[in-house]
């Protein structure tokens, strides 16, 4: 095993809005809880930054420092607020040690409204509609970066999506980071072009940022000012979580008006895609406590059973040999409702039954549950945020169906093919990236795939994998090679690590032994 010499190792700070398993709505938590982890098993030194929601200081499951800092971050003139930074650490800990966690918050003694964060209660309240909670914590980052960079300066700031987008702006800013030795280096990663924090212009002296910076090679976009170009403009490498996504939103209809943007970063060089891995401790079907019969390549019977009682959890009819097509999703419209809502009665006809799981549009929730009215014992939905019944699901599922229409990387699908769940995807993103058609490629294939965005293709797709899954042969090579296919975080990880080594000029180099020097 590889020893590492934290002294002189790499230093990456890693600030994401979500970190699972402390506070967890999408994807975005399971990559800012688990890369980590897979940067420090290579040898770099890695610490996480995330606001301190009021539902992880409350979660007696972690145990949080008292104040270790605190300090003054002014938002714009006359506005000033108080920072504090406590620490925890990831509870999943990597066979290298403990990943920190630190948690900046603010206090507010009297005021009229409760400080930033504080409303965070649940993972679904998350997230704020005005800018200042993102103003406030970009700028405590940066902040609070300058006041240890005595003592652990970081090579990189690796910031994720809108919500962290202000940061490489504001450490160039900084009068004690913006030069010098220990000037980090900033990359950023979109997980999705879609959500760009934009707001207008009445809003702009919210940033307290000087006018010259509403332009475009500064915040402006479209007549409105946003974090996300802010994160293109003044990172110094960005990524994407797939690299057909990074080549799909140089075009207009993936692009959400940066297509052009991202193109010149593309040239210059400064903008690819790393496809997402999966945390392979956290999902993995031969220990997760949340199924209900462990399984495991080398004996796939458990999964019968998770089958059956997955069908009872959900009232789905237990006679007969339906195939079950489970989703685990946001109810929206990026993740192919349309499709399913013009495809549902005749995929209900066909041989199969439906466990749904997830939240989301009204719409697209009121459509499902009048379908599963319409079909009792035959479709089944909840309408929850539920990560035990999600893992249920992947297990209990013959096939997992992902008909987005576009798809920065997901995740589903790698975790669908750990738990021998095959996956259906429309071939758009990461999806195309990691999911093999079996018709196309019977020698590789793992799973079933569609170009056109029609009920038509979906359904011609479906057919096709119920086919090849109603033969036994067929279906346990198919369940074998999905569960054999590697999707941790190694190989992934490594090419972060080689964007952070070449941007910052210090590289970790493993010698004979296996020891980690820098
Ligand atoms: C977003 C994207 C999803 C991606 C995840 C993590 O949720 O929509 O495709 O897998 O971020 O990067």
């Amino acid at each position: 095993m590889a020893e590492i010499n934290t002294k002189s190792s790499l230093r990456i700070l890693l600030a994401s809005a979500e970190v699972a398993p402390l506070a967890k709505a999408g994807g975005l938590a399971d990559v800012a809880g688990a890369l980590p982890k897979a940067l420090r098993a290579l040898g770099a030194d890695v610490c996480i930054v995330m606001p301190a929601y009021r539902m992880i200081l409350d979660n007696p499951e972690y145990s949080i420092s008292g104040v270790i800092d605190t300090f003054p971050v002014r938002l714009r003139e006359g506005s000033i607020h108080t920072a504090w930074v406590r620490r925890t650490s990831l509870p999943n800990k990597s066979e290298f040690g403990n990943i920190p966690v630190y948690l900046i918050g603010e206090s507010r003694v009297s005021a009229p409204s409760a400080a930033f964060f504080e409303h965070a209660t649940t993972s679904t309240r998350i997230y704020a509609m005005e800018p200042d909670p993102y103003l406030f914590f970009d700028r405590a980052v940066v902040e609070w970066v300058s006041r240890i960079n005595q003592t652990w300066h970081p090579d990189i700031i690796h910031s994720n999506d809108w919500h962290m987008g202000l940061i490489p702006l504001f450490s160039r800013q900084h009068s004690s980071l913006a030069h010098g030795l220990h000037r980090p280096k900033h990359v950023f990663t979109v997980h999705n072009l879609e959500y760009q924090g934009e707001f207008g212009h009445d809003q702009w002296f919210a940033t307290g940022l000087a006018e010259d910076l509403y332009n475009l090679d500064g915040l402006e976009c479209y007549g409105k000012w946003s974090f996300m170009k802010g994160g293109l403009n003044f990172a110094d490498y960005v990524t994407t979580v797939s690299p057909r996504y990074a080549i799909e939103t140089q075009t207009p209809e993936y692009g959400a008006g940066l297509d052009g943007l991202l193109h010149k970063l593309s040239v210059q060089g400064n903008f690819s895609g790393i496809v997402n891995g999966i945390d392979t401790s956290v999902f993995n079907p031969e220990s997760d406590p949340n199924i209900f019969a462990n399984y495991s390549i080398s004996s796939h019977s458990g999964k019968e059973l998770c089958k059956a009682e997955l069908k009872r959890e959900l009232g789905l009819d237990t006679a007969g040999h339906p195939l079950v097509i489970g989703m685990v999703t946001r109810f929206v419209e990026q993740k192919g409702f349309e499709l399913i809502h013009a495809a549902a009665e005749r995929l209900m006809a066909m041989n199969v039954q439906l466990a749904l799981l997830g939240t989301g549009d009204p719409r697209y929730e009121r459509f499902l549950v009048e379908l599963c009215d319409r079909h009792p014992g035959r479709a089944a939905v909840k309408i929850e945020y539920n990560a035990a019944l999600a893992q249920r699901i992947y297990a209990g599922s013959d096939l997992f169906l992902m008909p987005s229409r576009f798809e920065p990387c997901g995740l589903g699908q790698l975790i669908a093919l750990r738990y021998g769940a095959i996956p259906i995807v429309r071939a758009t993103g990461g999806l195309a990236d990691t999911i093999v058609d079996l018709d196309e490629d019977p020698a590789s294939g793992t799973g079933f795939s569609f170009s056109d965005y029609t009920p038509e293709s979906l359904l011609n797709a479906i057919s096709r994998a119920c086919k090849a899954m109603s033969n036994k042969q067929s279906r346990d090579r198919l369940i074998l090679r999905a569960m054999q296919s590697d999707w941790s975080w190694d190989r992934s990880a490594q090419k972060y690590l080689d964007i952070f080594e070449t941007l910052s000029g210090r590289h970790l180099i493993r010698n004979e032994t296996g020891k980690i020097t820098v």
